[in-house]
């Protein structure tokens, strides 16, 4: 079979980074979750994923991946019938593991991403690709008329790469359309932010983050009655969560959490309520 090569732009490339490691995982005797459809899509691209391999940012993401799920999760198990908007979504495949059979999913990413994701994923009466920037109001009308709330938007590794003005703009479009809304998302703290040039695998792309948050609490200042209603770096994941990964992975945690290395420790994962 020929396979596919990727034509992306810059911050697009990114994606394929959490794919791999969700890949890679997979292959793993002893998994922190199972992805086979990701480990297909790798198959099926032309691309140097070996730039990646034995990265140790690849369990990072891999974490940040399973507390979001988790999240999603528990959103469905208290609205089964509820809208996930997946913001930026790549080549997640986010539905695959978690889809209840009832809920309203959207993958929102940039139009090069979606004609890739168009290879390997096909809309649905539950299942909606949608191609714009995060940025632009239409995509949130275009929800907005198509899907009942509750909603939650999910965005996995994805804030960070715009400016903070669009960031900004993110907030206020949620909080305007989808008031009562939920936002997963992560943060890079200064130490994380300075230190990309060195980071094993931004520095194997070209796409750098543009925007730091020292505290996600904070974006309450910008849109009051935003309310941080989770907020976790890797070393402090919920117990239970923790409890269900591999000893390997349980192992690496405690080790990582007594460095307290500012780079980590500056990295939050958060959910958010919009007012
Ligand atoms: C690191 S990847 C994460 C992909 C996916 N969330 C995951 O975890 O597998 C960053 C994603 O953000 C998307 N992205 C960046 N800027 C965007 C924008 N303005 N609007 C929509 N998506 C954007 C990129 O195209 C890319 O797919």
């Amino acid at each position: 079979m020929d396979r596919e090569t990727p034509r992306l732009g810059t911050v697009q490339e990114t994606l394929l980074i959490p794919l791999y490691a969700r890949a890679v995982e997979n292959r793993k005797e002893l998994p922190m979750l199972r992805d086979a459809r990701a480990a297909e899509i790798v198959a099926a691209l032309d691309y140097d994923f070996a730039r990646f391999d034995g990265l140790p940012s690849l369990t990072g993401a891999l974490l940040r991946t399973v507390l979001f799920d988790r999240w999603v999760t528990d959103f469905l198990t208290a609205h089964p019938d509820g809208t996930v908007v997946e913001i930026g979504t790549g080549l997640n495949t986010r539905h695959e593991r978690l889809d209840n059979g009832r809920v309203r999913w959207f993958d929102l990413d940039l139009p090069d991403v979606i004609e890739l994701r168009g290879h390997f994923f096909a809309d649905t009466a539950r299942r909606t690709m949608l191609a714009a920037s995060v940025t632009d109001d239409a995509w949130a009308a275009d929800v907005a008329s198509r899907a009942e709330g509750p909603y939650l938007f999910v965005a996995e590794a994805v804030l960070p790469y715009l400016h903070e003005s669009d960031v900004r703009r993110v907030v206020d479009l949620l909080c305007d359309r989808f008031p009562g809304s939920l936002l997963a998302l992560d943060t890079a703290g200064p130490g994380f932010f300075d230190t990309q040039e060195e980071h094993d695998a931004l520095s194997k792309v070209a796409a750098r983050m543009q925007w730091y948050c020292p505290d996600p609490a904070g974006l309450a200042d910008w849109r009051p009655g935003v309310r941080v209603v989770a907020s976790q770096t890797l070393t402090s994941l919920p117990g239970p969560l923790v409890d269900e990964l591999p000893v390997s992975y349980r192992e690496m945690l405690s080790v990582l959490a007594a460095q307290r290395l500012p780079q980590a420790e500056g990295y939050r994962l958060s959910l958010l309520r919009m007012p």
